[in-house]
C-alpha cells in the first residue's frame, strides 16, 4: 500500500510537470507566432508603401516623358516646316538658275546661299513700282443687289476697257459682262449684260479680270488657274498651281480654295496648304505665262479670315467673327518687310449685311469691289506712303 501511494505521488508529479511543459511550449509558440505576425504585418506595410512610392515615381516619370514627347513633336514639326520652306526655295532657285552642278555643300552654306539669292531676288522682283499702303477707308457706296449671298464682282483691273464683270455664285460657268459701271447700275438684273460662257466652271470667289482676260480658279483633282480671253471667248492658257494639299485659304469662306489678286505689280495668288495649314501663303505670278515667280509663307492666320487683297506687294487679310461682326484688316504681310502688323493701321469696314464673299482691289481707281450678301459695294481707300509712320 505504501508503495502504491508513492507510485501515485510520482505519477501525479510527472503529470504536473508534463502539463507545465506543455503550457510553457504553448506560450512560446504563441509568442513566436505573434512575433511572426507582427513581422509579417510590418513587412506588408513596408512593401505596400514602397509599392506606392514606386507607382508615384512611375506616374511622374511617365508624365515627364509625355511632356518630352510633346516638345519633341513640336520641335520636329518646326523643323519639318523649315525643311519644307528651304526645299521650296531650293526648287524655286533651281528653276531660276538651271541645273546646279552636283557638289557636296554643307547645310549652312546652302542656307547662306538661299538667303543671299533670296535677297537678290527680292531686290530684283520688288523694286516695287509703288510704295502705298492703306491709311483708312474714306467712303462706301452700295450700288445694287443682284445675285446670291456669295459671288464676286470687279472692273477689269488692267484699266483700259472699263468693263465690269459679275461672277454670281461659287460654282457656275457664266460670267456677266457689262460695258460700264453705269450700265451695271441701271440694268434690271443682268439684262444689259453679255453672257460669257466659260468651258469649265469656276470654284469659289477667287477670280480676277486683268487686261481683257479672266483668270479663274478651277478645281478637279488639282487646283488650276485658267486664263480666258474675253475678246475672242477662248482659253488662252491653263496651269496646275504647283503646290500640293491645298486647304481653303480663308476660314470663313470655305468655297474659296485659292484666291487671285491684282495690284500695281500684277497678278498674285493667295492660298494655304496642309503643310502650313494655320497660316496663309502667297505667290507672285506672271500674268502672261502664268509662271509662279516666288512664294511666301505669311504670319497671317487662316482662322476667322474672311478674305484678303494685295496693294503694292502688301497682303491685307480681313477678319470677322462667326457671329457676323465688323470686318477689319487685322494682319498684314509685306513682301519687302516694310509694313509690319504694328505699323499697319487697324482698318475697320463700315457695318454691313453679312460676310464679304470677296474684295477685289482695283489699282487704277484705288477702290475695293466688295460682294456682301448679294450687294455690290465700293470702298474708296485713302493711302499713305509705306515709310511714313
Ligand atoms: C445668282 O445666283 C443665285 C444662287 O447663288 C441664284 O439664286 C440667282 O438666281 C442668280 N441670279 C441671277 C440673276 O442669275
Ligand atoms: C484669241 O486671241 C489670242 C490673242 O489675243 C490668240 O492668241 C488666240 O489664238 C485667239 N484664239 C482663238 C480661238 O481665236
Amino acid at each position: 500500500m505504501r508503495g502504491f501511494v508513492l507510485l501515485l505521488a510520482l505519477v501525479y508529479s510527472a503529470t504536473a510537470q508534463h502539463q507545465a511543459l506543455i503550457d510553457y511550449l504553448e506560450r512560446r509558440l504563441l509568442a513566436i507566432e505573434q512575433d511572426r505576425i507582427s513581422l509579417w504585418q510590418e513587412q506588408t506595410t513596408r512593401y505596400a508603401s514602397e509599392l506606392r512610392e514606386l507607382k508615384q515615381q512611375m506616374v511622374s516619370q511617365l508624365e515627364s516623358l509625355d511632356k518630352e514627347k510633346e516638345t519633341l513633336r513640336m520641335t520636329l514639326d518646326g523643323v519639318g516646316t523649315r525643311v519644307d520652306r528651304v526645299e521650296r526655295e531650293l526648287d524655286y532657285l533651281e528653276t531660276q538658275n538651271g541645273a546646279q552642278p552636283c557638289v557636296d555643300v554643307d547645310d549652312k552654306l546652302i542656307e547662306q546661299q538661299v538667303t543671299l539669292v533670296k535677297e537678290k531676288q527680292k531686290a530684283k522682283y520688288f523694286k516695287l513700282t509703288c510704295s502705298d499702303m492703306i491709311s483708312s477707308i474714306k467712303a462706301m457706296k452700295i450700288l445694287k443687289r443682284v445675285g446670291g449671298p456669295k459671288g464676286m464682282w470687279t472692273k477689269d483691273a488692267g484699266g483700259a476697257s472699263g468693263k465690269v464683270y459679275i461672277f454670281n455664285g461659287t460654282a457656275e460657268d457664266t460670267i456677266n459682262e457689262f460695258s460700264t459701271v453705269q450700265d451695271f447700275t441701271r440694268s434690271a438684273g443682268f439684262s444689259l449684260s453679255t453672257d460669257l460662257k466659260i468651258p469649265s466652271s469656276w470654284k469659289g470667289t477667287g477670280h480676277v479680270v486683268y487686261n481683257d482676260h479672266v483668270y479663274y480658279v478651277n478645281q478637279e483633282e488639282e487646283i488650276k488657274v485658267v486664263k480666258f480671253d474675253t475678246k475672242n471667248k477662248s482659253i488662252t492658257d491653263s496651269v496646275v498651281f504647283p503646290v500640293q494639299d491645298h486647304v481653303p485659304v480663308y476660314g470663313l469662306n470655305p468655297e474659296t480654295v485659292m484666291d487671285l489678286a491684282v495690284d500695281e505689280e500684277g497678278l498674285w495668288a493667295i492660298f494655304a496648304t496642309r503643310q502650313n495649314e494655320r497660316h496663309i501663303s502667297m505667290a507672285k505670278m506672271d500674268s502672261n505665262s502664268l509662271d509662279v515667280e516666288q512664294m511666301w509663307d505669311t504670319n497671317c492666320p487662316r482662322e476667322n479670315a474672311e478674305t484678303a487683297f494685295i496693294i503694292c506687294g502688301t497682303l491685307y487679310v480681313v477678319y470677322n467673327t462667326k457671329q457676323v461682326g465688323r470686318s477689319r484688316v487685322q494682319c498684314v504681310f509685306d513682301v519687302n518687310d516694310l509694313v509690319t502688323n504694328e505699323e499697319a493701321p487697324l482698318v475697320y469696314f463700315p457695318k454691313r449685311y453679312g460676310f464679304h464673299a470677296s474684295l477685289k482691289y482695283n489699282p487704277q481707281e484705288q477702290l475695293l469691289y466688295a460682294w456682301d450678301d448679294g450687294y455690290q459695294i465700293l470702298y474708296k481707300l485713302s493711302m499713305k506712303k509705306k515709310l511714313e509712320i
